[in-house]
């Protein structure tokens, strides 16, 4: 077992649309480290209990059966459609459902739910016991990895974060309407911040980047700077 004071991990939170999963991609590439992109995770459970017919309001319903599903992260296999990983919900590629508007418009009340949140966090820990991690969320620095070496916080203007947004999903074919996504946006902020499991907020000792002037390499170059020295050498 790795001791904790020994973790590779960067742990990068901040809340939804920030281009902190961008940033953790492109880091994670460049310092060849595994990347886990943590929202996947309880987009998984909220698509797991829209398949199953479970009602995300039956917390109990949908926290039984964030127990029992099988998620598996790992490195885009050469799919060559844009993805910066695939996620497999018990053994199927659900890779591109998990961005769907059904699962958006769930996910943050399934990830309220005290019981899916400790499966969770218990699964993303032993994910970064695994080596060297770029581990992105929203309670990473505060919950699951609070001894991170590395711990930044990515933000950015809600409006900001809603103009890419609205870039991505047109990108994506979905139906798209601007003000609707910055609704969603303002709506998913006070929600996420105000929970009361785990609510989003940089770690005392994170570094704040607010991303709305910088494109993703800048901002990534800027990191780079900061990893050296921060991290303990491989083992
Ligand atoms: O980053 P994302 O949009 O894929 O996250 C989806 C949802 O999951 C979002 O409502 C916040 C929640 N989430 C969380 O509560 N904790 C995390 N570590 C990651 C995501």
């Amino acid at each position: 077992m790795v001791k904790e004071k020994q973790l590779r991990v960067i742990a990068i939170d901040g809340p939804a649309a920030s281009g902190k999963s961008t940033i953790g991609y492109i880091l994670a590439k460049k310092l060849g480290f595994l990347l886990l992109d943590t929202g996947c995770m309880y987009r998984a459970a909220t698509l797991a209990a829209l398949q199953a017919g479970v009602a995300v309001e039956d917390e109990t319903a949908v926290t039984e059966l964030a127990h029992s599903i099988d998620i598996d992260v790992q490195p885009p296999a050469g799919e060559g459609d844009g993805r910066q990983y695939t996620t497999l919900l018990n053994g199927q590629d659900v890779t591109w459902e998990l961005r769907s508007p059904e699962v958006d418009a769930h996910v943050s009340l399934v990830s309220s739910y005290a019981g899916v949140r400790q499966e969770m966090v218990q699964r993303q820990r032993l994910f970064g016991l695994r080596g060297s991690v770029v581990m992105v969320g929203r309670d990473i620095g505060t919950v699951v990895m609070p001894d991170a070496p590395l711990k930044l916080y990515i933000t950015a203007t809600a409006e900001e974060r809603a103009r890419r947004r609205w870039r991505d999903r047109n990108q994506q074919g979905h139906n798209n309407n601007y003000e609707a996504i910055l609704a969603d946006v303002q709506r998913r902020d006070q929600f996420d911040s105000s929970r009361k499991h785990s609510p989003l907020r940089p770690a005392d000792d994170a570094i704040v980047i607010d991303t709305s002037d910088l494109t993703p390499d800048e901002i990534v170059a800027e990191i780079l700077v900061l990893v050296n020295g921060r991290l303990p050498r491989p083992t």
